[in-house]
């Protein structure tokens, strides 16, 4: 388990070793949040799926726990969520942890898709599989990733599915039977590929009383850079039926490559919203250059919504607890950009485990473009291109990018009409995550870089631009 490989991410979460995809099961209780996720013990490629488990204190140091799901007659163990059972609905105990999870088992005509239940009396480390399992069956072949919640009105819980390139929704008052109620996703959104990994959560709008639901929907391919990504629709939900106030636009959660799977914890204290995704896509997961291991998770986000033109959009803010691991910090005095500006050396001893974080003021400029490096000759060039109001990274030149045609990428996110920027950049060993205004767009992108990004130069077109704050905090567990 202490296995170093260059590219192992410092504070992100991966898997001890062995193949890692979607993160399930998320659930918080007495102060621990737990976190499962598809995992393959025998190989770094994806197959004989069971669910890892990890714990956290705070959501950025992660402990290895026993595999808490293994394969059974019904077949391998897919991705699904966890829920407290605060009331013995039913009837395992009462505050029991129950998974609600797919059993795919393989037959000759595809696989055999299923719902199956297990719960566990000591808070989520070991669990019993139902004696009755499935709970829900299908003639569908895609009918997975069960997403459960409590419906507090109604007093039943909701299963939200994925069936196809639809969401079904679902009900039970006991999670062992359970009735369809409605189906949402003809005609909305992305559709490029089979829709995975639901989630549905109730999220404040910023600055106003008011709630509004989200349906999160990855989707695979048909992610708007290619591949896999998440889509997300802001409506309204009765306890059975979902509607989507927006119908005309797609949404987005995340703008760069590599955030899929991306579904929240539930039970979370303070009523907040975190959610996690698996940082990759399935066009290159499993020729990835590393070795003993594969998969790595984003940094935890707090979800909520803003308005911008009357249009409700999701913020993903870091979550507050990244702030912990800061372990030193550099302020650069501020300076102009009128040209071309260098930082040759952003910190002393970079092992490449970083945040970066910058308020840029006073914009004439057309173009303001920042580009991290090393002495090898990778970089990654950001800029903000203020007439066509995008914000857009390029890991073309990153590193290793020839594993795969579909690793060089440019990413692009449009930005609203602004005076000034804000933005932090998490880098580690083997990812770049920017967050754009606390996170009014996310972007999220693998690099694989010879040596550490310990250089930054900053160049303007058309124009300067003024960096008014930069700062430097190195990130160590
Ligand atoms: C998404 C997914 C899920 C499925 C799991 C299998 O990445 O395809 O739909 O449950 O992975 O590992």
């Amino acid at each position: 388990l202490t296995n170093r490989e260059s590219y192992r991410p410092v504070y992100h979460h991966t898997p001890p070793y062995g193949w890692m995809n979607d993160p399930n099961g998320m659930f918080y209780k007495d102060g621990v949040y737990h976190l499962y996720y598809q995992f393959n013990p025998y190989g770094s490629t994806w197959g004989n799926m069971h669910w890892g488990h990890s714990t956290s204190t705070d959501l950025v140091s992660w402990k290895h726990e026993d595999i808490a799901l293994s394969p059974d007659a019904w077949g391998s163990i897919f991705s699904g969520s966890c829920v407290v059972d605060h009331d013995n609905t039913a009837g395992f105990g009462a505050g029991a942890v129950i998974a609600i999870y797919t059993s795919a088992k393989p037959t000759p005509w595809g696989d055999c898709q299923t719902q199956s239940l297990a719960y566990s009396l000591d808070n989520g480390y070991t669990f019993t599989k139902y004696a009755h399992n499935p709970v829900l069956t299908s003639t569908e072949r895609d009918f997975r990733d069960p997403k459960v919640f409590w419906y507090a009105p109604d007093k039943h819980w909701v299963m939200l599915l994925a069936v196809g390139q639809e969401m079904e929704i679902h009900t039970s008052a006991d999670l062992k039977e359970w009735k369809k109620e409605s189906t949402f996703g003809a005609k909305q959104g992305a559709h490029g590929g089979v829709w995975e990994c639901p989630d549905l959560v109730e999220l404040p709008v910023e600055g106003t009383g008011r709630k509004r639901w989200v349906l999160i929907c990855n989707l695979n391919p048909g992610g708007p850079f290619g591949g896999s990504a998440a889509q997300y629709f802001v409506g309204s939900f009765d306890g059975k039926t979902f509607v989507n106030e927006s119908p005309a636009v797609t949404k987005w959660l995340d703008w760069g490559k590599d955030n899929y799977a991306t579904v929240t914890w539930s039970n979370a204290p303070q009523e907040r919203c975190i959610a996690l995704g698996w940082m990759s896509n399935w066009q290159y997961q499993a020729i990835l250059p590393t070795k003993q291991y594969r998969g790595e998770n984003t940094i935890a986000r707090d979800l909520t919504l803003y308005d911008q033109g009357g249009e409700l959009y999701l913020k993903s803010s870091p979550s507050p607890e990244i702030k912990m691991i800061r372990k030193e910090k550099v302020s650069m005095p501020s300076f102009n950009v009128s040209d071309t500006y260098e930082i040759a050396e952003l910190l002393k001893d970079n092992s490449g485990t970083y945040e970066l974080e910058m308020t840029i003021k006073n914009i004439s400029a057309g173009k303001v473009k920042f580009c991290l490096s090393n002495e090898k000759g990778n970089k990654v060039d950001m800029y903000y291109d203020m007439k066509r109001k995008l914000f857009v990274m390029d890991r073309s030149l990153s590193g290793k990018v020839d594993f795969s045609k579909e690793f060089p990428a440019v990413t692009v996110v449009p930005i609203a009409e602004t005076k000034e920027m804000q933005i932090r950049l998490f880098v580690d060993k083997s990812s770049i995550e920017a967050f754009g205004e606390e996170g009014k767009f996310v972007m999220t992108n693998l690099v694989f870089p010879d040596a550490p990004y310990n250089r930054i130069s900053f160049q303007s077109e058309d124009g300067s631009y003024k960096v008014s704050s930069l700062k430097l905090y190195k990130l160590t567990l």
